[in-house]
């Protein structure tokens, strides 16, 4: 039985996914790499389904970047079109787990229809005591989003709605299109070691975790193991521990 002085680690509470490498896979399986991303929306089923059984309480996933509007004009099509058939499929499911869903990013570059439905699945899946708030940053970039936070907080200095003195972390996170204000763990796919312009600021402590695998062929079993090295890790925060 375990002492009541033993330290026990729990699973992270803030998770964050780069899920790279669908392309990479599409092209391993001579699929289109259209295909490559509709089979990562299957992964992403899996893993908010094995959040909920875990007790996360939130999962922030990359699904589009700032800089991924240079890619191919087919495969963005493609990728709007998936948007909206995962959110016309998954909604139900979701609400039905309890599951808050939250998209974040520059939204308005998507379009009216996209934007239609985003707002349709905030309204339905928005719950007062969710299990799992589903952050999915669309058209992000954390530079960009800085870039938007220090834009928000001079004019409120200007209009005297704030002193420069007051300024702080929170006054960031609250400035910030962000929904959540720190990550614990962040994992990236596709075996590249790099952020990508993912959350910046928000991956100040986050432990990362860089996963030699296409997300496609992720599964909940890597994400377990993710979540089960988390707990072993010594978070210091610059203490003496
Ligand atoms: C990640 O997979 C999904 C998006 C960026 C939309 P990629 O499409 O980047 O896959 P690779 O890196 O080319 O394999
Ligand atoms: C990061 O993947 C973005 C998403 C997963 C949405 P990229 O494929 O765009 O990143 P780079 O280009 O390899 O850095
Ligand atoms: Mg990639």
């Amino acid at each position: 039985m375990a002492n009541k002085n033993t330290k026990k680690n729990n699973y992270p509470k803030n998770v964050g996914i780069i899920m790279d490498g669908n392309g990479r896979w599409a092209l391993k399986n001579s699929l289109k790499i259209s295909q490559g991303h509709k089979q990562g929306v299957e992964i992403v089923k899996k893993i908010v389904e094995e959040s909920v059984k875990q007790n996360i309480k939130s999962l922030t996933l990359y699904a589009f970047s700032s800089e991924n509007w240079k890619r191919p004009k087919a495969e963005i099509n493609a990728i709007k079109k998936l948007v909206i058939e995962a959110i016309n499929e998954q909604v139900p499911e979701l609400k039905e787990q309890k599951v808050s869903l939250k998209f974040f990013g520059h939204l308005n570059d998507f379009g009216k229809k996209i934007l239609q439905k985003i707002a349709y699945a905030e309204n339905k899946t928005k719950c007062k005591s969710s299990k799992l708030d589903l952050n999915i940053a669309l058209g992000y970039g954390g530079q960009q989003d800085i870039v938007d936070v220090v834009k928000n907080i001079s004019s409120m200095v200007l209009s005297k709605e704030i002193k420069i003195e007051d300024i702080n972390e929170k006054t960031i996170n609250k400035n910030s299109s962000v929904p959540v204000d720190e990550i614990d763990l962040l994992i990236r796919t596709g075996g590249d070691n790099r952020i990508s312009n993912f959350l910046l600021f928000q991956i100040a402590y986050a432990e990362i975790m860089f996963v030699d695998k296409y997300w496609p062929d992720f599964t909940t079993n890597d994400y377990m193991k993710c979540l089960n090295n988390f707990k072993k890790v010594s978070r210091r925060f610059g203490r003496r521990i």
